[in-house]
């Protein structure tokens, strides 16, 4: 039977959690795929974590260039994070000759092109099924299961834990930094969470996941970029009043050369199949010319999904005599007729605090329709003595529209936008 040699780089959780899954069903791997996936060297420099988890003293390296020229080893997994040592292993490991399989959203994201050169220069495979949605196989779909469609539009829950806390508002009504808080101390959001809360960690899986959908290098700069940390129980509790679930949004389009992406909170309607997507799970939803709408859902973290992501790549890869590399010119830019679409249309939700007095409305009124904005929906409520909260819902319009619209409300001395949201269709 085929042996294929595999060292780890981090054994923190989703390295442990690959290793695990290595060890315990090495078995089930010789009987259903037909080869021997064997754990030859793992990188950590915390000995102890090392040999609590069962690694043999033999199979602790030191240092770098004794796992990548190892020649028992076949695959590098590099699961160690952040960007610039995780660049150079990559490269050396890739240099080498050795395939790499990594969960490095941001690595992939920044230097893609730069890895994928040197992969192809080696003939060696780089795959990083991990850096997107955990243990949800979204990339494999992109380049396997729906490769046969153009893809139009994505949208998806990519993070887990602005999902866990968009959850515990709705649910319980807590406050954004309550809920934050209990996501903290129940170990679902890093005691530093802007990352996720800001929409970082979104962007560079969209940046990743956009570029295989859509055949072109999406630079994580051109993706659209708003975080959570305004989002109120005020905004949940309207956009629940008025049929809508509140979600952090990763969103892209593709129309002829138009390319859209952004990242930002957004009410969906409650029967959208995103809408029922809760606590840290994670979905995409994508849309094909020809298999229409499909979506996948699953966990996007954790030992065991992510380990579970890794470890198909690297039966992948040891099963395969070929190497699947991007489907786009994997560049640092998009290809040159790509246009990345700033002035994108949405509908959208406002709140804004106004005085209680006449002509107040049909002024605000007027300025939408000065902007060309269609008004779907209007409610209003007393706030506190003279002055009122007024909430309107608008059909789809342009971006820029809105933002110049507000701008020139707020500039009116009875009123003051207290919320913007996107409403995704
Ligand atoms: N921090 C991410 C999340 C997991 O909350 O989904 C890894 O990308």
């Amino acid at each position: 039977m085929k042996k294929v040699g595999v060292a780890i780089l981090g054994l923190g959780v989703v390295g442990g959690g690959t290793y695990r899954i290595l060890t315990e069903k090495r078995e089930f791997y010789r009987e259903t795929q037909g080869v021997d996936l064997v754990v030859e060297s793992v990188l950590e420099l915390d000995r102890e974590r090392a040999l609590a988890l069962g690694v043999p003293q033999e199979k602790i390296a030191s240092n770098i260039a004794e796992v990548v020229y190892n020649p028992d080893v076949n695959i590098v997994v590099e699961v160690i994070g952040g960007v610039e040592a995780a660049r150079e292993y990559v490269l050396t490991a890739l240099n080498a000759g050795k395939t790499v399989v990594t969960s490095n959203k941001e690595l992939i994201s920044k230097y893609s092109h730069e890895l994928e050169r040197a992969a192809r220069r080696q003939n060696a495979g780089l795959y990083y099924e991990a850096s997107c949605v955990g243990g949800v196989p979204v990339i494999r779909t992109l380049l396997d299961g729906v490769q046969s469609n153009c893809i139009t539009s994505m949208m998806g829950i990519i993070n887990g834990t602005t999902n866990y806390i968009l959850t515990r508002m709705a649910r319980e009504g807590l406050g954004y930094e309550e809920a934050l808080a209990e996501a903290q101390a129940l170990g679902f959001a890093e005691a530093d969470p802007t990352a996720d809360v800001e929409g970082y960690d979104s962007a560079y899986k969209l940046s990743i996941l956009a570029s295989l959908a859509f055949h072109t290098k999406v630079p994580v700069a051109k993706v659209f970029r708003e975080g959570m940390t305004n989002v109120s129980a005020e905004d949940i509790r309207d956009g629940e009043a008025l049929g809508y679930v509140l979600k952090m949004l990763a969103i892209g389009k593709r129309t002829g050369n138009h390319v859209e992406v952004r990242v930002h909170p957004a009410f969906l309607k409650k029967d959208h199949p995103l809408a029922s997507v809760n606590d840290s799970f994670n979905a995409v939803h994508l849309t094909g010319d020809s298999v229409g709408d499909i979506m996948l859902y699953g966990r996007g973290a954790g030992a065991l999904p992510t380990g579970s992501a890794i470890v198909s790549d690297i039966i992948y890869a040891a099963t395969h005599g070929e190497n699947k590399y991007s489907t786009f010119k994997n560049t640092a830019a998009a290809d040159k007729d790509i246009s990345f679409v700033s002035d994108f249309k949405s509908a959208y939700y406002l709140r804004f605090s106004v005085s209680d007095e006449t002509g107040v409305l049909s002024r605000i009124a007027s300025v939408f329709g000065k902007h060309n904005i269609s008004i779907f929906e209007i409610t209003q409520r007393a706030k506190q003595p003279g002055s009122m909260t007024l909430v309107i819902v608008t059909h789809e319009t342009h971006e820029l529209a809105v933002r110049s619209a507000v701008a020139k409300i707020n500039a009116m001395d009875f009123a003051r936008a207290e919320s913007i949201l996107r409403v995704a269709n």
